[in-house]
Order: C-alpha cells, then sequence, then structure tokens
C-alpha cells in the first residue's frame, strides 16, 4: 500500500519505518528542515535502539520530504502523527494537528483515502479532523464525497527506548472508525504485524510464542479513550507502588518486596511496579493531565487520576528531602546527577524529572554536576539557561561531589568503578532514585546507600539451593 506519515518525530518515524519495513511505500512529511536532511542522509535524528538500522533495510521503500503535495494526493492510508503538547491549563495543543488536517485537506486525491489519527488527541478529534479536511478541500475544489474518505484512530503504545520492538510486536492493535471500509483498509495494512508474516529483523528478534497480535476494531470515541485510560492506567500504577514506597520507609519494610508479593497475583501483574523517582516523559504527564481537563468539560472530576499526579511530583522534591537529610544543609553543596533522559535508551527530556531536581537545587545554592551517555548535546541546546555542569564522564561529577543522584537507570552506571567514585567524592552520599545499584555492595565500597522504600537492614534470606527462582519486576 501507499502510505504517508505526517509528523516523523518518535511516533511518526517508527511508524514509518516499521511499515516500510513489513512492504508498505512510504513517505514521511515533516516541516523540520534539520530532521529531513538527518533522515535522507540515513541517520536517525532521535536516539532510538535499532532505529538507524531499519533505515537502511527499509530505505528503498521510504522518502522524506516537506512537502504535502509529494506525499498526500497518491497515499491510500495517511497517519496524522504530529505533536500534542500540553498547554498550560492540561489540555493538548492542537496547533499542529489542526495545520497537519488542513495540509492532508489541501491535497487529498479522489481515490478512497484512509486518514488516521496516531497522535495522541482528546475525544472528539476524529470527527473535527474530518471536518479540517472537508473544508480545505472545499476551498480548493468544491465538495468532498465521504466516499473519498474516512477518519481513523489508531493510538499509538509504543515505549520510548523500545519503540520498534513495540511497534513490530505489540500487544494489541486498536482500530476505531465509524466507516467499515477503513477497518478493512487498516487491518491489511497490519497484517504482516497482526499476523506476524514478515521476517523479523535479526538484532529485534521476535518475542517467544508470539503468533499473532489482537486486532481491537471499535468506535472513533472508545478508541481515543482507550489511549488515555491505558496511560493513565499505567501512570497509577507507579504511583501507587510510590505512595507505598513512602510508607515502607517509615515502617522499616522493603518495597521491592512488596511490589514481587503483591505483583505475582497475576490480576495485577509484575510490571510497572517500579517505585522510584516516578514518572518522566512525553505521554504520562500530559495525557493524565489532558483526561482531567476533559472530564471537566463534560463536568465530571478524576480524583484517582489527579492523585497519582499529586503522588508522582511529590516524588521529585522527596528526593530533595531525602539529600537535606542527610547533608543537613544545601546550599554551597555540589551534588551530581546521574542520567537526564527521563528513562534509559532515549535522549528524550520531556518532563525529565533530573531537570526538575536540578532546578529544585539550584534554587536552594547548589551547585549541580550532571552526566549522560546520550541526552547532554541535547539538554545544553533546549535547557541553555540552566546553570548545569556537563561532564564527560560519571568520574568527573562524581569529583569533590557531596551526594551522587542516580535519576535514570542507564546500564552503563551498574558498570562504573564505583570504589573510584567514593574516592573522588567529598562525602560518599549515594541516593539511588531507580532502586538500582547493588545496595550491600556500596555499602561495602563505603557508600551511605539511600534508595526509594528500602528498608535500611538485609532482609533474612532462604539458602540458595531453597530459594524460589527469581521473578525481576519489569519496567
Ligand atoms: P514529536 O514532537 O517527537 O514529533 C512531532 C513531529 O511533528 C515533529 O518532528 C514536528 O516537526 C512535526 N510536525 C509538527 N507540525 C507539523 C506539520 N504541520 N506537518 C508535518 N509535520 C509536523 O512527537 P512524538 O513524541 O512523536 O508524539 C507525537 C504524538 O504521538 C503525540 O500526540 C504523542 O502524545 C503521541 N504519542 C507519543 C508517544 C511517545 O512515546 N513519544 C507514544 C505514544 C503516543
Ligand atoms: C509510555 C507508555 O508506556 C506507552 O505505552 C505510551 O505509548 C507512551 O508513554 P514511555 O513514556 O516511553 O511510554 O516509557 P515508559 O516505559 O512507560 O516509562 C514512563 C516513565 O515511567 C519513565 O519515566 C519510567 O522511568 C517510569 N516508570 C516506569 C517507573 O517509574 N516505574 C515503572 O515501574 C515503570
Amino acid at each position: 500500500m501507499k502510505v504517508a506519515v505526517i509528523g516523523t518525530g518518535y511516533v511518526g518515524i517508527t511508524t514509518g519505518v516499521t511499515l516500510a519495513y513489513v512492504g508498505h511505500h512510504v513517505t514521511c512529511v515533516d516541516v523540520n528542515p534539520a530532521k529531513l536532511a538527518s533522515l535522507k542522509a540515513g541517520k536517525a535524528p532521535i536516539y532510538e535502539p535499532g532505529l538507524e538500522e531499519l533505515l537502511s533495510l527499509a530505505a528503498e521503500r521510504l522518502a522524506f520530504t516537506d512537502s504535502y503535495a509529494e506525499a498526500v494526493p497518491e497515499a491510500d492510508v495517511i497517519f496524522i502523527a504530529v505533536g500534542t503538547p500540553p498547554l498550560p491549563d492540561g489540555n493538548p495543543d492542537l496547533q499542529y494537528l489542526q495545520a497537519a488536517a488542513a495540509g492532508i485537506g489541501e491535497h487529498i486525491g479522489e481515490g478512497f483515502t484512509v486518514v488516521v489519527n496516531k497522535s495522541t488527541v482528546p475525544i472528539g478529534s476524529g470527527n473535527w479532523v474530518d471536518a479540517l479536511i472537508h473544508e480545505a478541500f472545499a476551498t480548493r475544489q468544491g465538495k468532498l464525497f465521504q466516499e473519498h474518505l474516512a477518519v481513523a484512530s489508531n493510538p499509538e503504545f509504543l515505549r520510548e527506548g523500545s519503540a520498534i520492538h513495540d511497534s513490530l510486536y505489540p500487544d494489541r492493535m486498536v482500530v476505531g472508525a465509524e466507516d467499515q471500509r477503513a477497518l478493512e483498509v487498516l487491518y491489511t495494512l497490519y497484517r504482516p504485524i497482526l499476523e506476524q508474516t514478515f521476517t523479523p529483523p535479526s538484532f529485534i528478534p521476535r518475542p517467544e510464542g508470539l503468533q499473532a497480535v489482537p486486532f481491537i476494531a471499535t468506535d472513533l470515541t472508545s478508541a481515543e479513550l482507550i489511549k488515555y485510560s491505558a496511560n493513565a492506567f499505567l501512570a497509577l500504577k507507579i504511583s501507587f507502588i510510590n505512595e507505598i514506597a513512602a510508607l515502607a520507609e517509615r515502617v522499616g519494610a522493603d518495597v521491592t518486596q512488596i511490589a514481587k508479593g503483591i505483583g505475582l497475583d497475576a490480576r495485577i501483574g509484575t510490571r510497572f511496579l517500579q517505585a522510584g523517582i516516578g514518572w518522566g516523559g512525553s505521554c504520562f504527564g500530559k495525557d493524565t493531565a489532558a483526561l482531567i481537563a476533559t472530564a471537566q468539560d463534560y463536568g465530571l472530576s478524576m480524583p484517582i487520576v489527579a492523585a497519582a499526579r499529586e503522588v508522582n511530583y511529590r516524588q521529585r522534591e522527596r528526593i530533595v528531602e531525602k539529600l537535606l537529610a542527610e547533608l543537613k544543609i544545601l546550599k554551597g553543596r555540589t551534588i551530581g546527577l546521574l542520567g537526564l533522559a527521563f528513562k534509559p535508551n532515549t535522549d528524550d527530556l520531556r518532563d525529565a524529572p533530573a531537570l526538575d531536581i536540578a532546578h529544585r537545587l539550584i534554587e536552594r545554592g547548589v551547585r549541580v554536576r550532571v552526566h549522560d551517555p546520550v541526552a547532554m548535546e541535547k539538554a545544553r541546546r533546549e535547557h541553555p539557561h540552566l546553570a548545569l555542569h556537563y561532564c564527560e564522564t560519571p568520574e568527573e561529577v562524581a569529583e569533590e561531589a557531596d551526594a551522587l543522584v542516580l535519576v535514570t537507570e542507564w546500564a552503563m552506571y551498574r558498570e562504573l568503578p564505583w570504589e573510584e567514585m567514593a574516592r573522588r567524592m567529598r562525602r560518599a552520599v549515594l541516593v539511588d532514585g531507580r532502586n538500582f545499584l547493588d545496595r550491600a555492595q556500596m555499602a561495602a565500597l563505603g557508600f551511605r546507600y539511600v534508595g526509594i522504600g528500602l528498608n535500611p537492614l538485609e532482609p533474612p534470606r532462604l539458602a540458595a539451593k531453597e530459594a524460589p527462582r527469581a521473578v525481576r519486576v519489569e519496567g
């Protein structure tokens, strides 16, 4: 099929590349010349594992342009994947969606075309996009008949850092539409993924046992609400365990044991129960705010979702409180942050806890040294006024520091020469914001180790031969 993807951000480029990889011809449209130049040169404009390799494998079926006229008229399916960033009142900014819909309307062909909202958009956006396309078409050449156009919602559930994996092997595919033809077209488009008939790339193998992906065909509004509900539910799972972590700390329990103990109940599940600094990123904060704003429009409140947000943003201040408890005075101290990106394996800094924590520390007179393996250049560019001291290595961050905070659990931070790190520091205080490091090992190296929701005493263990198989609580 011929596909156009409007917007080549984290979602758009992943959608374009994976659809080209499974056999479709895809033209990606963006308004950002630097992104287009990078993509045309075969370089990924973002840090996302596997993206550059897939760009090269699918190169002959991929094109990049800033021209709607090149991409839209011939397309059977047009994905809208532009950003919907938050406005101060919690509602998403829909100006990019509006511009994309107008651009499509100006150039849409007269064959049957399915326009798909892949951006996360408020309830009713499907109808709005449909109207905008008709309007833009009308200013060009009269009436666009319903037989030429169907608008669908196909929310995206990929996680940054494993975006290609999640797009090739999704847990489910949700498509909402009022027009039966749109459902049929999108089933056909996604058939290689739904039926798992493509050859997996060697570097992102198919999960064992995956044979088919459930296809959820529904109405437009339900599809739109599925996206917000999924993100809100995941967000509140994290906030729940963080709320329990605070109590665990007070009563001398261990939140990692609690997560295991409740998570192995299949009704609860072990994933998204990792206590820590809390969520960040471009989705959970924005989408929970938007859900609350939508509910308010309909005269409803969402106290559970609102509480999840409150708990989440309090976690960042709790890190500052932990530092204060250890150092007593913050003014004039030097504190190192390991990790800037909101999670490992991405360079995304949107709503990143590290930046928020850095800001809070700077306000209290702390000198903040930072390191991140991929996100430092972006941080310098996007946050020029945040007075951070960027360090080329984690060892440099440790130099003369009064404390270190592990903010992002990059795998490389497990392998650091921690003994040397401790030697370089003025005070070997380590706040592990992700319960990521081996606390016994860190204590043995002389660190004062502070985790989130951990019992400071080592709990009793069964002898190794009797120990039940370890269960990993996955993020
Ligand atoms: P992004 O900001 O990374 O990318 C958006 C892209 O759209 C940019 O490259 C921008 O230049 C381009 N753009 C803006 N206006 C345009 C126009 N008129 N025509 C063509 N291109 C235009 O955003 P993202 O993170 O990829 O998110 C896109 C949407 O997907 C959002 O609604 C988001 O909520 C949703 N989403 C994101 C994720 C994620 O993990 N990032 C996951 C699921 C859903
Ligand atoms: C999320 C959703 O998972 C995805 O389905 C949606 O499409 C976009 O939003 P993403 O933000 O990329 O994806 O990453 P995710 O792995 O969900 O992590 C989000 C945040 O929650 C990160 O800051 C992460 O550190 C934090 N997190 C995650 C926890 O604090 N604890 C956990 O147990 C899991």
